[in-house]
């Protein structure tokens, strides 16, 4: 992508984010705390996030589970589409981004619905499916390590019911999805997820590309059938 191009994207996306989307103190706070603490500026765009609350309000979502916190910025967005007896798991590999999220988590007056658990979650996912009352969650976004979105996609299957919608972003990386040949395993992983996904008859999905200040990436979205 040229220099221009990206100049162009980041200007729709502050004009979009200006006029519709007006991020408050509490999701500012959420990423001053995260650059301040030295996590990788890699959140969600504003836009996007105000994109994943609507979709958990349209889908009348009250249980999220989230894979992969961060710093909790996306994590507050799909936490504030829920009532008040709503709850959102969110899994973080990496104990400093966790407990930057729970700070994050508790200013934004989040943390009575919100919960972030530390370790793999590829180790998390199956004790959280053994748990009573653990699942179905209406909502699942996943947004962790791209090279295991294959696995992320069964284990929210697992823990979905017919109606649950599941969104995994970064599924287009800058092209880079249509490159049969690309070893990088993040590329693998995504190919494998759409694979898995297409061929799931429990899945009906689509993806589109997106283009702003996270320069050109896309969103998958799926909803279980049956
Ligand atoms: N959803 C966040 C951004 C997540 S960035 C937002 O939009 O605000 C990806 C996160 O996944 C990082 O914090 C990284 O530490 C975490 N991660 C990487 N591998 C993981 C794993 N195996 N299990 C759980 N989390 C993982
Ligand atoms: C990266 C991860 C993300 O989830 C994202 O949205 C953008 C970039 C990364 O690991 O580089
Ligand atoms: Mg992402």
């Amino acid at each position: 992508m040229t220099q221009e191009n990206q100049e162009r994207w980041n200007a729709v996306d502050r004009f979009i984010t200006d006029i519709l989307v007006r991020d408050d103190e509490a999701l500012t706070a959420a990423l001053a705390s995260s650059d301040a603490a030295g996590l990788p500026a890699i959140a969600v765009a504003p836009n996007q996030g105000k994109l994943l609350y609507l979709l958990a309000q349209l889908q009348g979502a009250r249980t999220v589970l989230e894979i992969g916190t961060l710093g909790g910025y996306s994590t507050i967005w799909l936490a504030r589409a829920l009532p008040e007896e709503g709850r959102l798991i969110s899994l973080e590999y990496n104990p400093a981004h966790a407990e930057v999220a729970r700070a994050n988590l508790a200013h934004a007056g989040l943390d009575k619905i919100t919960e972030v658990r530390t370790g793999a979650a590829l180790e998390i996912l199956p004790k959280l499916a053994a748990e009573p009352g653990a699942g179905p969650f209406d909502l699942i976004f996943i947004d962790a390590d791209k090279e295991n979105n294959r696995r992320y996609v069964e284990w929210a299957l697992k823990l979905s019911r017919p109606g649950s919608v599941i969104i995994v972003d970064n599924a287009v990386r800058g092209g880079a999805v249509v490159d049969a040949d690309n070893t990088h395993p993040a590329i693998v992983g995504t190919r494998e997820m759409y694979e898995l996904v297409a061929r799931e008859p429990r899945l009906n999905a689509t993806a589109v590309q997106t283009v702003g200040t996270k320069g050109y990436d896309g969103l998958l979205v799926a909803r279980v059938v049956a």
